[in-house]
């Protein structure tokens, strides 16, 4: 039995990969598949398919997303995900995925940030809601087959560990509030740290980040955490961000600033090879400066042509018209950059162990693929690939035991909405999009001058306290970590940066990079 704690894509595709090797699992989610942060996602799925006559390869994908990675990511665990890519989009067709198709029946293809090919498949501009469908559909035969058994409304509390050795999961009954102890290996799936940074992310805020606060405050490492990603076209609606795809940017959509009445065209002007398709972390620091020197950000897409609002972005439209009440074939939209993803989390090996036996992770919340920035339409691809390698390489145990109980459990509790609130200013203060060793010691500090009420606050704190850590640690400027004080690349530092909770203190280090084997 293994006891999979979120039920997301990551979640979905290894419960999926387990109970088609005949593998129990329990799929334990804080809310229904439908509710995920998976389903959210809009602009596609990068795999070289080649199906747009541009002699597309893996080979060309991998290259692409380490440097989009700025080379911070294992370059042999980018190898096996971006050959399996093309057969990962293809399983997906086959269950079903409504991907946008060309004349030839074959899978469309378009552009994307940081790509030269058109590689990133997608259905409109709602993929991560029709993939997320279909394995929805998939799991349920299993479901009805008791290989898999759904625990929905059951959050994480803690990790049961026994002599170094993770023996299962303690969770709780969102409902009747009883705590069930369930015993066997365990495999994390619970999305990235969206509830560290409460209004500011594209993110569900049911991803609260508590299950890999506690986590971290139990001795599970984590790394890269000051590798945070901005999504430069969002718009505030209350409670989050809402994105508007980089697909709209791959079809056409131009960006500018305007101020005193005159428009510029900035990425286009600075940028003539790529423009508008920069990776993120370039988009977002453009626009930020540009924001700061008083201009407004906009995305121009009234030059689309009618078929592409059709026929690849009518999702995105209604989404505008419904938010914005303005239509964007028409006007152009507000846009700033947002907080979208979190490429640093729970430090995996290439079998998605962590550094404690037993235990694994994959999608967002943890760190394997996407180094210092990670390519759109790559998260899709990440969270699918990582669940299906942990279920590969996950040990199976016959340990199906689950013992329920009304006991008190200090982790069974939740941060207030003043502590949230409080720890995110902080953090926002140190971590945005520009950093600087004064800010960040300055909110190291505030951080530590927040009062915990209780374990999990305690929890979320050491590890807000790993990530601003991390952010001073790294002496230089590389993908979305931006130094103002260090703004060089130094290759001192092309290494991973390791977190690590210890005689209740963080302390942080640096791995190696390994190198290609293939090479
Ligand atoms: O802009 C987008 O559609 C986001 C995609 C991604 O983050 O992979």
């Amino acid at each position: 039995m293994i006891n999979i704690v979120g039920a997301g894509l990551a979640g979905l595709s290894a419960a999926l990969t387990l109970a088609e090797n005949g593998i129990k699992c329990r799929l334990i989610s804080a809310q229904h598949s439908e509710r995920s942060q998976s389903v959210l996602a809009e602009g596609g799925i990068n795999a070289a398919l080649d199906t747009m006559g541009e002699s597309d390869t893996p080979e060309l994908h991998f290259e692409e997303t380490m440097k989009g990675g700025c080379y911070l990511a294992d370059p042999n665990s980018v190898e096996a995900l971006t050959k399996s890519a093309p057969n990962i989009v293809k399983k997906l067709a086959s269950l079903g995925v409504p991907f946008n198709l060309n004349a030839d029946g074959t899978i469309m293809l378009r552009s994307f940030g940081g790509q030269k090919k058109k590689r990133t498949a997608f259905a409109q501009s709602s993929t991560g809601k029709m993939i997320m469908t279909a394995l929805i559909d998939e799991v349920r035969k299993y479901e009805a087959q008791g290989l898999v058994t759904r625990f929905p409304h059951h959050t994480f509390v803690r990790l049961i560990v026994g002599e170094g050795r993770c023996e299962g999961v303690c969770v709780r009954d969102s409902f009747d509030k009883r705590l069930y102890d369930l015993l066997g290996n365990v495999l994390i799936c619970c999305g990235g740290l969206n509830g560290f940074f409460p209004e500011m992310t594209t993110g569900t805020a049911s991803d609260s980040g508590n299950a890999a606060a506690v986590l971290f405050t139990q001795g599970v490492r984590s790394a890269n955490l000051e590798m945070i990603q901005y999504h430069p076209t969002t718009f505030a609606i209350p409670g989050k961000r809402c994105l508007v795809t980089e697909a709209a940017r791959g079809e056409g959509g131009r960006l500018f600033s305007e101020k005193d009445g005159k428009r510029c065209y900035f990425m286009e002007e600075r940028y003539p090879e790529l423009g508008n398709l920069m990776p993120r972390d370039v988009v977002s620091r453009e626009m930020f400066r540009e924001l700061h020197g008083g201009a407004g950000t906009f995305l121009d897409m009234t030059g689309l042509d009618p078929a592409v609002w059709r026929g690849k972005l009518s999702d995105l439209r209604g989404e505008i018209m419904h938010y914005l009440a303005a239509d964007p074939a028409k006007t152009p939209v507000p846009v700033q950059p947002a907080i979208h993803y979190f490429m640093g989390g729970i430090y995996v090996n290439e079998r998605h162990e962590t550094s404690i036996s037993g235990l694994y992770a994959a999608g967002e919340c943890a760190c394997r693929y996407h180094g210092a920035n990670r390519l759109g339409g790559n998260s899709l691809l990440g969270a699918i690939y990582g669940g299906i390698t942990a279920a590969r390489n996950v040990t199976p145990d016959n340990n199906d035991v689950t013992e329920a109980y009304n006991g008190s459990e200090p982790f069974a509790c939740a941060p207030s909405p003043m502590f949230v609130k409080k720890t995110g200013a902080v953090l926002l203060r140190g971590l945005g999009i520009i950093r600087n060793e004064n800010e960040l010691k300055k909110a190291l500090n505030e951080l530590n001058s927040i009062k915990c009420e209780n374990a999990v606050e305690l929890a979320r704190r050491e590890l807000s306290a790993a990530m601003l850590m991390s952010a001073l640690a790294r002496k230089e400027s590389r993908g979305a970590h931006y130094r103002e004080d260090f703004p060089e690349t130094d290759d001192g530092y092309k290494k991973t940066t390791v977190a690590e909770y210890r005689e209740n203190a963080v302390n942080i280090s640096f791995d190696d990079i390994p190198g290609r084997r293939s090479e």
